[in-house]
């Protein structure tokens, strides 16, 4: 695969100021994303996927703060950048994301044309008949009529409403499009025409994606390489292969996550579950975050600050267990 990096991530920490306390929801994250792959991003609900979503495009949910690290987008650090720069240069523009959900959030009282026209012309200066000719063109490319323009947000399907805020993600011709949960909500029919969608467009555009679920299963179809996250950090990277194939993923955390995935064509005598629930952010359990759920905890996970190392190319894991120290 051409490993070409267009994104860098470093250190990357961002941080909710609550009255409860500081919620550490991304941890010292650092990970890139390379041309024309996809990059999947799983873990249980509240590990941070969605925070980290936002933190790429500089653009965290108050009262969030990005309080650490670098996003390198062509060598340039973006939180070096002003508001202005940002807007102008980098959101949308070089990353953009289809927000969890954001299908439920098109105005119920706007024609999809107006919604799509107003994005567009947000971002780029253009004449009516171009900023139309763009939105036809972007609803093709979803596999959507033109006479969908005229077409308000009820008289439609929740797979044309996706539809739609994916192309509505895609038509400033973004580098990296982060997708977050773009099949959760929708029947497995429709689920597996947009993975099919994803896929399409990946081939077609040279995109990168960032594709966030909490369902294993769905990231072994699209993804070329996986990141485990487990409350706020990364617990374990590597191919699809590495997670996947005969020898499966090395992080107790994945094989879990693994072991609680349904599967078809496979009898499987029970669905196994992960012991206990994510830890609180606000005073995470000391060394590794997942030793108090582990079934394979040893003296040390509760004691020593843990590393992301590579254990083989390309694959990198955090876990004592898999160092030879
Ligand atoms: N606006 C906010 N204010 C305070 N805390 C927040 C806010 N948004 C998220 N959090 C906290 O940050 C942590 C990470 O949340 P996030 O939404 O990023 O998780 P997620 O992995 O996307 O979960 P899900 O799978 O449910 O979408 C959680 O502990 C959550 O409670
Ligand atoms: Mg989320």
């Amino acid at each position: 695969m051409d490993k070409e990096r267009i994104l860098e991530v470093r250190d990357l920490e961002l941080h909710y100021f609550t009255r409860k306390g500081v919620v550490r929801a991304v941890d010292k994250l650092s990970f890139d994303v390379r041309r024309g792959e996809t990059l999947g991003v799983v873990g249980e609900s509240g590990c941070g996927k969605t925070t980290m979503g936002t933190a790429l495009l500089n653009m965290p949910t108050p009262p969030g703060r990005i309080v650490g690290g670098q996003i390198l987008v062509d060598g340039q650090d973006i939180l070096k950048l002003s508001e202005t720069e940002v807007r102008r240069r980098v959101r949308w523009e070089q990353i953009s994301m289809v927000f969890q959900g954001a299908m439920n959030c098109l105005t119920p009282v706007y024609t999809i044309e107006k919604q799509m026209k107003e994005t567009l012309q947000q971002h780029r200066e253009m004449s009516k008949e171009e900023a139309k000719r763009r939105m036809v063109q972007y609803l093709n490319l979803v596999g959507l009529p033109e006479h969908i323009l005229k077409r308000y947000p009820h008289e439609l399907s929740g797979g044309m409403k996706q539809r739609i805020v994916i192309a509505m993600g895609l038509f400033l011709e973004p580098r990296v499009v982060i997708c977050d949960e773009p099949t959760t909500a929708l029947d497995v029919v429709v689920q597996a025409q947009i993975i099919n969608l994803l896929k399409d467009l990946k081939e077609q555009l040279s995109l990168s994606f960032i594709f966030i679920t909490h369902d294993l299963s769905i990231e072994a179809e699209v993804s070329d390489r996986i990141m485990v996250m487990y409350a706020g950090r990364i617990a374990e990277l590597g191919t699809n292969e590495h997670i996947y194939g005969p020898q499966g993923p090395a992080h107790p955390y994945t094989q879990r996550l693994m072991a609680a995935t349904p599967r078809l064509h496979e009898e499987v005598e029970e669905l196994a579950f992960i012991p206990g629930t994510p830890p609180d952010l606000v005073e995470p359990p000391s060394g590794c975050r997942f030793h108090p759920r582990c079934h394979v905890v040893m003296d040390r996970c509760s004691r020593d600050e843990l590393p992301l190392r590579e254990i083989e190319p390309d694959h990198l894991v955090a876990c004592w267990r898999c160092f030879n120290e």
